[in-house]
């Protein structure tokens, strides 16, 4: 069951925690009085505190934090691969707005199926797959079954690998695999992209290749991208910076007068 509701009045915002850019794309990802605790020894941690934004179409975010200050964990909540302590994430998806978090966990797999691509630090390609096949699978689970094989082969051609197309994973380079990944988030035309550090497993030159390729093809497919990362030079390229600091999301310009 899919479940969608109004746009809702935003909550309380202080003035540092509004959007940086001006809102001329439409909303596509709400936040909504987000929290994320986990409780460990009987200890209550919160991870994520309340947070309350808006991403719009097209916008490339880069979120920035130290590690362990949650940016894996709001990734997770926004893909629905993890569920909120509170709060909600809403998505917009063409007339309706779904409501991520009311979901049920199946239904919450498969609308990432259906409209999230992710690409992950450590690719996560599956071994016994060809890259082909690495690609065509989020089509064949999507249930679309024309036209498969052109469009992942396409995509593969624009990320450089026509000519590994029968190859298996372990036959190729971290970049590679990488670039496979990226053709495998964008093949079922995603409503947005999440990026987990997808150059934190590679050396600094393939990192620079691979990260022009996912933003060049999520540029030109006009999708959102929201990217976790430890590299402040990534972030010189994205249209919005935002740190993750105590569990609160910290716009770029605030975060650096703070030191
Ligand atoms: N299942 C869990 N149980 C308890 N604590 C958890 C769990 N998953 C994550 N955490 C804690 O949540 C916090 C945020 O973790 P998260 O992985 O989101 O950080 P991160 O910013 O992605 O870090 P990194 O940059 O190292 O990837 C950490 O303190 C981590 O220990
Ligand atoms: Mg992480």
């Amino acid at each position: 069951m899919i479940v969608t509701s109004q746009p809702r009045t935003q909550p309380d915002i202080t003035p540092e925690q509004k959007p940086s850019v001006s809102p001329t794309k439409p909303v596509l990802i709400r936040l909504e009085r987000l929290c994320k605790a986990y409780t460990e020894a009987g200890q209550s941690h919160m991870v994520l505190d309340e947070l309350n934004r808006e991403f719009y179409t097209g916008e490339f975010v880069c979120l920035l934090g130290k590690s362990g200050s949650g940016k894996s964990t709001l990734l997770n909540l926004i893909s629905g691969i993890d569920a909120p302590t509170s709060g909600d994430v809403m998505i917009r998806d063409g007339a309706r707005e779904v409501t991520i978090t009311a979901l049920s966990e199946h239904a919450r797999t498969l609308f990432r199926r259906n409209h999230i691509g992710i690409v992950f630090q450590f690719f996560n390609l599956i071994p016994t797959l060809t890259v082909l096949e690495n690609v065509t699978l989020p089509l064949e689970l999507a249930g679309k079954a024309n036209g498969t094989r052109d469009r992942a082969v396409a995509l593969l051609e624009r990320v450089g690998l026509a000519n590994r197309l029968a190859s298996y994973p372990d036959k190729l380079s971290g970049g590679e695999q990488q670039r496979v990944a990226i053709a495998r988030a964008l093949v079922h035309d995603p409503l947005l992209v999440l990026a987990d550090e997808p150059t934190g497993n590679l050396d600094d030159e393939t990192g620079v290749t691979v990260l022009k390729l996912l933003l060049e093809l999520t540029r030109d497919a006009g999708k959102t991208l929201f990217m976790a990362t430890h590299a402040p030079d990534v972030a010189e390229q994205a249209d919005r910076v935002l740190h993750l600091v105590h569990g609160k999301l910290v716009n770029d310009q605030l975060a650096k007068s703070n030191g």
